[in-house]
């Protein structure tokens, strides 16, 4: 065998070595193409899951090092390419071989120089990388504005408590799945589930930490960049994890504060496009609802056994009209999905809570009608905001509102 092999290559020994040539070439191909590929992945706040375009000091942090760990990786990998290419030609067996080269076993030298250089890269990103987890970590424990985070099966809810620049009062908002944050104030989250084990991540605005049962994790976020932010559960935690998205309007502080007193003053005594002084009525089916939601300035919801968080079961419905999505992501809010959500909430979302309750038929066609009238009619007098939802429209027909599916918007103007 090994002289019939050595046979063939002292026969063709020339076609070999433009073999070895054509090799080359086309490793040199590849490796420019994938450089170009890797070109096209450059930041891009298009993607608004892109881990390559931070909008907060804690994202610069974890992009930093990103950095270190890539520059680090790539001189490695094209260390050992080349010593690989460089090896397999210096040492390569010639047709003038006749003889197997020397077999060794075993070298010293070699064998402790490539155990120290791994540990040496190891160290050199193990101390930057604790470093950030304990300035994350300390920076986390106090901020301006703090925000309850729980993660539900499968949405968020938010719960806005003390604002350090406001005297230490609370804000007293309690919201689900989009929330407003003010630019350059810091945030910090005490994120809590009282079900299963969650992860909170806006890829723009922050690294990942889990959201566990019976354990408060504080995260801080300090958005430096008006827009708009997308994040997502990125810890699977049920049939729904992928439906588990949110988003966070980073605005001026005063259209921040302007959100609040919206939120706080909701529900509105008017009709949107009516008389301004045109009480709204609460269809009443709407009982129903706030079993398990609540509803800024109505009663009625009460907590079922087992449920042991300080938190509503469903998601807070004020200001529902204003959110863009329905599901934590799932569809668009206009008012025909929210038809389609309140018909049958299992077969849009199957798996959800509310479909334990409501099932097709549950409500009828006019209880639906009336409830998303109501709904779309408990709007600010002014609208949702200028950062985000529509400003026109009258209520049960809005104008079209942006796409469902989270994909980012140009940035608002400041
Ligand atoms: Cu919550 Cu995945």
């Amino acid at each position: 065998m090994e002289r019939h092999s050595q046979d063939r290559v002292g026969q063709t020994g020339q076609p070999r070595r433009r073999g070895v040539f054509s090799r080359m070439l086309t490793l040199g191909v590849l490796a420019i193409s994938a450089l170009m590929v890797l070109a096209a992945c450059g930041p891009d706040v298009e993607k608004p899951y892109t881990t390559l375009s931070p909008a907060s000091p804690t994202a610069d942090d974890v992009q930093g090092l990103y950095k270190l760990l890539f520059w680090m990786s790539l001189v490695v990998f094209v260390g050992v390419q080349f010593a690989i290419i460089y090896l397999s030609m210096r040492y390569r067996r010639r047709s003038t071989d006749t003889k197997r080269p020397p077999q060794i076993h075993g070298n010293h030298r070699l064998e402790i120089a490539w155990t120290i250089i791994p540990a040496i890269v190891l160290l050199v990103l193990l101390v930057p990388t604790i470093n950030t987890l304990y300035d994350h970590d300390a920076a986390a424990q106090e901020g301006d504005i703090v925000i309850d985070v729980y993660g539900k099966q499968w949405w968020w809810e938010f719960e806005y408590q003390e604002d350090a620049t406001q005297g230490g009062e609370s804000l007293d908002v309690v919201t689900a799945n989009e929330i407003w944050l003010p630019v350059g104030k810091s945030v910090q989250l005490n994120l809590q589930s009282n079900n299963v084990i969650h992860s909170f991540w806006v890829p723009r605005l922050s690294g990942k930490l889990d959201v566990i049962p019976g354990h408060v994790n504080k995260l801080s976020i300090t958005p430096t960049e008006v827009g708009e932010f997308y994040g997502e559960c990125a810890e699977f935690c049920g049939a729904q994890h992928a439906w588990m998205r949110f988003k966070i309007n980073v605005v001026p502080q005063d259209e921040f504060y302007a959100w609040v007193n919206n939120w706080r003053s909701s529900p509105a005594t008017t009709i949107r496009g009516e008389a301004s002084d045109q009480v709204v009525k609460a269809p009443d089916t709407f009982a129903i609802c706030l079993t398990c939601h609540k509803f800024n300035g109505m009663e009625g919801s009460t907590q079922p056994e087992g449920i042991t968080a300080p938190a509503n079961v469903g998601p807070n419905l004020t200001m529902l009209a204003c959110r863009e999505t329905i599901g934590a992501g799932i569809m668009e809010m206009t008012p025909e999905n929210l038809a389609k959500w309140l018909r049958d909430p299992g077969a849009v979302k199957p798996g959800n809570y509310m479909a334990d309750m409501i099932k097709p038929g549950t409500l009828s066609e006019e209880d639906i009608n009336e409830l998303v009238t109501f709904l779309f009619a408990m709007q600010p007098e002014d609208g949702c905001g200028s950062a985000e939802g529509w400003s026109g429209g009258t209520a049960g027909t809005p104008e079209a509102s942006p796409a469902a599916s989270p994909v980012a918007s140009p940035v608002p103007g400041t």
